[in-house]
Order: C-alpha cells, then structure tokens, then sequence
C-alpha cells in the first residue's frame, strides 16, 4: 500500500474550531440568537454568559456565535480573550487591541476602525497589524473607566454602515473574575447602559467555568442578575459522528462503522478529545479509510497524550504518598472500561495503611475531577474515559504501585 500523501489536519485541539467545522449546539446557538442577538439587533441590550467546563467548547460558541452575528444580523463582534490579565487596565488594554483587530468579517468596517484607532497601530504587514503597545498601555485606564462610552463611540464610527450593534466577547476570564474591580466594571456597564435614555445596542457575552461566574457574584451580588446563562455540556453521539464525518469528509477521508462507534465512545463528547482522537487516527491511517485498527491505535495515542499534558502533571503530581499512588493503580486494573466502582469493592483490595487513606484520596480524585459521585451511595465514577484508560496503561507498566 502506497502511504497517502497527508495534507493539513483537519483537527484543533486546542484552539477553537473554525466555523467550517463547527458542529452541534443548535439548542444554545438558537436560544442566544434569538434572545440575545436578534435582541441586540432590535435595539435592546442583553448580557449573557457562556459557561461550562474547561475544553468543553465555550470559545468555539462564542467564535460561531460572533460568525453569525456578523454576518447575518449586522452586529459588529470584538472577540477580547482576557487570559493572563490582572487587573481592570490590563482588561481595557485588552479590549481596546481586539477592537482594533475587530471586523474581520467586514473589510470595510475593520478599515474605518483602524483609521480612528490609528495611533495605536504600527507597521502594517502581511501578517496583519502590529500595535503600540505602550500607547495602548498610556489610553487602558481612561478606557477602563469609561468603557461604555468607548464601545458607543464604536457604534457611532460604524453606524452608517448599516451596523445594528456591537457585540463585545470577553473570553477566559479566569484570572480576573475574582477581581471585585471587575465585577463592579461589568454590573457598570450593563447598569449604566440599561439606565441612558438611548442605551447602545450591546451584547456582552463573557465565557467562563461555573466558578468564575459563582466568583464574580460573590465579588459583587447583583451580577447575579444580569446575565442570561448559556450551560454548554458534553456533545451528544449524533453530534459527535457528524463532526467526525464532516471532518474527515474535508480531507475525502471516510471513517467506518466499528471505528466511528470507537472514536465516538472514548471521546465521549468532550470536543476537545475528539480533536485529539482524530487527529491522531488521520495521522495514523494510510488508505483515506479509518478502520478498526486504525481508530484503536489513535485512541492509546491520544490516551497517552491526554496523560501526559493532563494525568501526570495534575493527578499524578498532586497524589503525594505513595499509598495514593497504590490505591489509583488498583483502580486501574479493574480494567480501561470499568467506568464505575464502589469504595466497599475497592476496599476489600487494601492494606490497612491503604484503607485509612482512601476516604481522603477519594476526596482528592473528585477534586482532581478525575472522579464523580455516582448516583448511588458509595459508588464513584470516572469523568473521562480517557483519563480512565491512561490510569489503566500506566497500571500496567506499574510504575505506580503495590
Ligand atoms: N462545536 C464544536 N464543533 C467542533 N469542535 C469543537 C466544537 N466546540 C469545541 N470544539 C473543539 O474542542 C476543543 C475545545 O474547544 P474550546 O477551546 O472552544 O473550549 P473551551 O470551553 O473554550 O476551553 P477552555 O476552557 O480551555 O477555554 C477545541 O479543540 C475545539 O476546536
Ligand atoms: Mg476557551
């Protein structure tokens, strides 16, 4: 057999997927158009936040979302992804740079933007704009303090373009959410506008994990009100095999039944081990035909990866005492799909040293997120199959334990 010759991957993992490949979430796409969007585009401001767990898809919504806002409803998106800011400048500074690079998908808005912004652009390449970082830097605390009128002033350069509103995107809001600054910046925002006898036409839509948005409330109570939440949860298998088929479909590549019952089952709708998985199989195969074999082999080697980036690093390290290390690899040899235990069948298996550590290293797993509780008493649940097999690898290898 001839090896393919391999073009670009269709796969991100780690990065949010490009709208050509975006699939599923009709139910939260539909509901934030309709209440948020087509709101928005009406003249009504609406402020919503988009949460789920880490790799479940949050930016690669708001992304899709920004997309259609854009081009079907004529809202002029800024996507200000806030990871490593500490304080309210830096969130200004931030937004101030995405609004300079905003209208992507508007050659001839993006131009009027960067015209009135152009004090803060160097050199223009082929590559896009470079920016002055210190000017940007000198101007984030007078638009900190005035972030409303800065975004009106948006609206107004773009209005005659027959743009309806603006629809600023705060991405990874992690590290500032626990900022008090900050949740008083956003309860001020939507406040003020809300109050002005003309209010700007704004969706805000900041992305983020559940406890970042319980943290904002707990900086600021009345941010409780404010937004419309939007949960995103794990991908259903019908929106997992269309991925995988219109994936594979762009690089004339076909998956079969058996390994797309494979690739469906340990991804188990994390879109991000989709990407993994997917990758590695489109690596993998040499005949544009994933089979059997070829979904297996790309699911110990996204195993591995995840294990490696996540496993080791988090779980592994955090388990100190080498009964921890025990007791997980114990687990582990229950076998890659036993999904679920109980602690009396676990039990039965331990030392004495090991027994009177396992209520803690329980506690430590469902922190980890490696673990649930099960819907009955005393039965635990591992949260990615994934994370699951690789325990079961290196149990074997039996590095960690008794
Ligand atoms: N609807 C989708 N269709 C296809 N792929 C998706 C979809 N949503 C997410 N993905 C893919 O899943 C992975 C995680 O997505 P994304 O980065 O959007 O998640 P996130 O929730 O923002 O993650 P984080 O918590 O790390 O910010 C990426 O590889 C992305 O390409
Ligand atoms: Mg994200």
């Amino acid at each position: 057999m001839t090896p393919l010759q391999k073009g670009k991957s269709p796969f991100y993992p780690g990065q949010p997927v490009p709208v050509e490949l975006f699939v599923g979430r009709t139910a939260q796409l539909d509901r934030m158009l309709r209440r948020g969007v087509e709101q928005v585009a009406a003249g009504k401001p609406v402020a919503m936040f988009i949460q789920g767990e880490y790799g479940i898809g949050k930016s690669s919504i708001a992304g899709f979302l920004q997309y259609l806002a854009a081009k079907d409803h004529n809202l002029h998106s800024i996507y200000a992804p806030l990871g490593g800011v500490e304080s309210i400048n830096d969130v200004a500074a931030r937004v101030l740079e995405a609004t300079i690079r905003s209208g992507a998908f508007d050659p001839s808005r993006n131009e009027r933007i960067r015209n009135w912004l152009s004090k803060y652009i160097g050199e223009q390449s082929l590559f896009g704009v470079t920016i002055h970082a210190e000017a940007l830097r000198r101007d984030a605390p007078s638009i900190a303090a005035g972030m409303l009128p800065f975004l009106a002033e948006v609206y107004a350069r773009l209005k005659d373009t027959g743009t309806r509103g603006v629809f600023l995107a705060l991405d990874e809001i992690n590290g500032i959410a626990g900022d008090p600054h900050f949740a008083h910046l956003i309860k001020g925002v939507v406040d003020t506008n809300a109050l002005s006898n003309r209010p700007l036409p704004l969706l805000l839509l900041l992305c983020g994990v559940e406890e970042r948005r319980r943290e904002m409330i707990a900086q600021h109570q009345p941010v409780d009100r404010i937004f419309d939440v939007i949960d995103i949860a794990a991908m259903t298998e019908s929106e997992m095999r269309e991925f995988f088929t219109k994936a594979y479909a762009s690089v004339q590549m076909t998956v079969d039944d058996e390994a797309m019952s494979l690739l469906c089952k340990y991804s188990a709708g994390f879109p991000k081990i989709m990407h993994l998985v997917g990758d590695a199989a489109f690596w993998i195969d040499r005949d544009g035909r994933v089979d059997r074999d070829d979904a297996l082999q790309a699911v110990l080697t996204a195993a591995d990866e995840v294990g490696k980036k996540y496993v080791d690093q988090q779980v592994y390290k955090a388990l100190r005492s080498q009964d921890y290390h025990s007791i997980l690899a114990k687990i582990a040899r229950m076998g890659p799909d036993a999904m679920t235990f109980t602690k009396a069948e676990v039990a039965k298996g331990l030392t004495e040293s090991e027994k009177k550590k396992f209520n803690n290293f329980l506690q430590k797993m469902k922190t980890l997120k490696v673990l649930r509780s099960g819907d009955t008493q005393g039965e635990y649940v591992f949260n990615m199959r994934m994370v699951r097999l690789y325990i079961w690898l290196q149990s074997l290898s039996s590095k960690t334990g008794a």
